[in-house]
């Protein structure tokens, strides 16, 4: 069946793989791992997770290496993050081993599914948790799900590694300053849905999202973080109400072993006038170039890419990212976890 999968063309789409595992935490403790074949869950009608948004998920990738072998990318960092996120939403964190064990177990029994070397397509790998008892006032539940799916994906923008167009709209936010921006929580993606949708019917990749406290400073850029190439630093922004992005820290790391020097800051919106490459950056989004940024309150138009290619920073970042990913270079910092055997 997933013979017939043309993974030089998947799009960021779901497609249906044979297991995922699952675990479920109640009586103040997570029980045994199980792994199902259905892509359906069971739950109360009144679980905290369905009225009152304690959700939380995680995004990473599986790669089949250049030398056959398969890497996750950055499975710790994850890991810690949603132990976060758990936190920030008061819900019960996942361990880390077995966040760790249920991540592998997903990837090796859907071995079939993880795209060939060379075809430019990863296996994403969505962990998800759910609040699962039930509540009417607002409390957190006393049982949780933690699940591990995956599915083969393509470039999260259809353009791939070719520039787009992003846009600045006052209109709306998609956290509060002191709120769940820093946490990978369901409603903020809710929250950016009539942005997104708007952006995306005027023919703009993604919004660009500006602090929510002043409106001042660039924030992120749709599901993504956002950085710029200025006078040959890696500028992004420092803020409070994003998500700390693995892709970003693993981009500040790599333009720091290539002699790039990174600020890590505010960045007003009118610095954008003076910056020389821009681009997304996630799980989903690797790198991705950014083109024009047009501020649709003030009609102004921030050109980035003037040649309609992607800048030479921004595709030497994005290329060293890759060859870790895939095992065609030396993986210095310990990034990758090698799944055995599959
Ligand atoms: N910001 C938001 C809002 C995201 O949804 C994501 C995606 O996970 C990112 C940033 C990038 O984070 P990461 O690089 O860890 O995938
Ligand atoms: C990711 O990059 O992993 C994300 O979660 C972004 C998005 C598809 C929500």
């Amino acid at each position: 069946m997933d013979n017939e999968l043309n993974w030089s063309n998947l799009s960021f789409g779901y497609i249906p793989t044979d297991y995922n595992v699952r675990c479920r935490y109640a009586n103040g403790k997570w029980g045994e791992i199980e792994v199902s074949s259905s892509d359906i869950i069971n739950m109360h009608i009144a679980a905290t997770s369905l009225h009152y948004g304690q959700e939380i998920f995680e995004g990473m990738k599986a790669f089949r290496g250049a030398d056959g072998k398969v890497r996750i990318f950055r499975l710790e960092e994850n890991a810690k993050r949603i132990i976060s996120s758990a936190r920030g939403i008061v819900m019960e964190p996942v361990p880390e081993e077995l966040f760790r064990k249920m991540v592998i177990e997903a990837v090796r029994l859907n071995a079939r599914f993880i795209p060939p070397y060379g075809s430019g397509a990863s296996l994403y790998i969505r962990p998800i948790e759910l609040g699962m008892s039930a509540q009417i006032g607002v409390h957190p539940s006393s049982e949780y799900l933690f699940m591990v799916m995956v599915t083969p994906v393509g470039p999260y923008f259809k353009e791939g590694f070719k520039p787009t167009n992003i846009c600045i709209m006052r209109e709306f936010d998609r956290v509060a300053p002191k709120g769940t921006g820093r946490w990978k929580v369901g409603g903020n993606y809710a929250a950016s849905m009539e942005a997104g949708e708007r952006a995306h019917s005027l023919g703009y990749s993604a919004v660009l999202y500006l602090d929510p406290k002043e409106k001042k400073y660039i924030d992120e850029c749709g599901p993504a973080n956002f950085f710029a190439v200025k006078g040959g630093k890696y500028i992004t922004p420092a803020s409070e109400s994003i998500l700390p992005s693995v892709t970003n820290k693993s981009l500040m790391t790599l333009a720091r072993d290539m002699g790039i020097e990174v600020e890590e800051r505010h960045i007003p919106v009118e610095e954008l006038a003076e910056i020389d490459e821009a681009g997304a950056c996630g799980t989903a989004a690797v790198a991705s170039p950014v083109a024009e940024i047009d501020d649709l309150d003030t009609g102004k138009k921030y050109v980035v890419s003037r040649n309609g290619e992607a800048g030479p920073i921004t595709t030497a970042l994005y290329n060293k990212l890759r060859a870790v990913q895939l095992g065609e270079e030396p993986d210095v910092h310990g990034w990758n976890t090698i799944v055995e055997g599959i």
